[in-house]
């Protein structure tokens, strides 16, 4: 079972104590407070996966904790502590949404059985999510757009190796496809009935990474609860997805490579070895060549994933394909929203035909999109567009970053990294702690903060 975070609220500070240290003794994050507003309080600043509360309490029960906390965070699975065991107590917490509740005097493996109960439960319905989701994405394929020379040669490669099962290496900058042309990969093969499962392998610390891809078995290290079935296993008779390859650490690489040639590995901690049959697909927006020369990427390696290569060229090489893309997306979102809007102003065109998309298509879909929800009138003009605007400001003194309605995700992901490295004095690092991402992680983001900036060619760089 995977660490979860806990946080436990009880007015006894003895009880709280108990219930922490067993839990972290289980491999958990735990925090603890005395009352009910101060949990809430908790709530709101940080996710926590479980909540356990005790029920009698001033000046709010755990009832009314339960609650909010269901409100406020719907993600949060709630257990009861209740001293007062009757049914009835039990039997309106899970009424009011409960997962479940455990009964004092109790034991620290009554509560942790509890726990991973709650965990477990969760994991199943996450992943049943993720299939159902992953199926109807099928029925939403032929929505690639794009008819310049440069996507024709892509479709006609999809067409050629969707069937067979040589690894595929989708190589294109950041936002130009390389996502969508896996999934068309796949549900265009034969295996479009199996799993098609996607690993963000620069997401990832190394160690978890590697229990993430091959798996481990209980007890392989401390916290590893129960057996989990890695990703490999998941997509048997399917595809598997790499995203991001280059980012795989040294370390393991060398065994990637031995699945892509035996098609067998072993689940960490564990000595049975176990066959699969899936099919490798994966990207990459990085110089792979440069990682190869440094030494970064082991070159046996790069020549089993790159059987087949597809290259995904930036939007600006085929600006051909940007008016299809503008009315693909005018198309899609004015639908989705409910709106009645007639299409772009000549000006608007031109606008698109000339920008350098540095975040290409997905930058395209974002202004679309952005535009459609915000202006009122029949027809797009251009200053329903902020093309290559600058990330806002917060409001100076406050903690708070705020940003005006129609904040693309990256670019909030962009503006509170910024943030949070200056806040940090520099420090990447602590920075990174902060976000929960990996250094790794946070090295990349900046260096395509830089990358963009000197696209658009404002001559200076965005790292603080
Ligand atoms: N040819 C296309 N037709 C329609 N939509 C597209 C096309 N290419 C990309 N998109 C859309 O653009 C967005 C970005 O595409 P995708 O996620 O596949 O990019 P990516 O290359 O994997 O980017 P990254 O390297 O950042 O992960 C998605 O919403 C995708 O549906
Ligand atoms: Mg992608």
């Amino acid at each position: 079972m995977s660490r979860a975070q806990i946080l436990v609220i009880d007015d006894e500070p003895l009880m709280g104590d108990y219930v922490q240290e067993a839990l972290v003794r289980a491999g958990h994050e735990v925090d603890v407070c005395t009352n009910g507003p101060a949990g809430l309080e908790c709530v709101r600043r940080t996710f926590y996966d479980v909540l356990i509360t005790d029920l009698r309490m001033e000046p709010m029960d755990g009832l009314e904790v339960l609650r909010r906390v269901r409100e406020e965070s719907p993600g949060t699975h709630c257990i009861i502590m209740t001293a007062y065991g009757t049914v009835e107590t039990a039997v309106a917490a899970l009424k009011e949404g409960a997962a479940d509740y455990v009964m004092k005097p109790f034991t620290p493996d009554e509560l942790e059985v509890a726990v991973s109960r709650v965990l477990e439960h969760e994991r199943l319905t996450q992943e049943n999510r993720y299939l159902r989701g992953e199926l109807n994405l099928h029925y939403d394929f032929e929505s690639m757009v794009g008819e310049s020379p440069a996507m024709a040669a892509v479709y006609d490669s999809i067409r050629r190796v969707a069937d067979s099962r040589a690894t595929v290496l989708i190589r294109g900058e950041s936002g130009t496809g390389k996502e969508l042309v896996a999934r068309a990969l796949h549900y265009r093969s034969v295996r479009r009935d199996k799993p098609f499962i996607k690993v963000n392998c620069a997401a990832l610390s190394a160690g978890l990474l590697e229990s993430e891809l091959f798996g481990h078995e209980k007890g392989a290290f401390t916290g590893a609860h129960d057996r989990k079935i890695g990703r490999f296993e998941l997509a048997h008779h399917g595809t598997l997805l790499l995203d991001e390859v280059s980012e795989i650490s040294s370390e393991l690489q060398p065994k990637i490579l031995r699945v892509l040639q035996e098609r067998e590995f072993e689940r960490v901690g564990g000595n049975t070895s176990i066959q699969v049959d899936t099919r490798i697909i994966s990207t990459s927006n990085r110089d792979l060549e440069q990682a190869l020369a440094d030494g970064h990427f082991r070159e046996d390696l790069f020549f089993r994933l790159n059987v087949i290569p597809i290259y995904l060229p930036p939007l600006r090489e085929r600006r051909e394909d940007i008016a299809a893309l503008m009315d693909y997306f005018l198309k899609r979102y004015t639908h989705e929203n409910g709106r009645d809007i007639q299409g772009f102003t000549p000006a608007v065109r031109q606008m698109f035909a000339e920008y350098q998309w540095p975040g290409n298509v997905r930058e395209l879909q974002n202004s679309v999109e952005r535009a459609v929800v915000l202006s009122r009138e029949r027809m797009l003009e251009p200053e329903h567009f902020s093309l290559g605007m600058p990330v806002p400001v917060e409001k100076p003194g406050s903690g708070a970053v705020s940003v005006p309605l129609g904040t693309t995700v990256a670019e909030m992901e962009k503006h509170l990294i910024l943030r949070t490295i200056k806040h940090c004095g520099g420090n990447r690092t602590r920075a990174a702690e902060v976000l929960g991402i990996s250094v790794r992680t946070l090295r990349n983001k900046l260096k395509e903060y830089s990358e963009e900036a000197l696209d658009k060619d404002t001559g200076q760089g965005v790292v603080p």
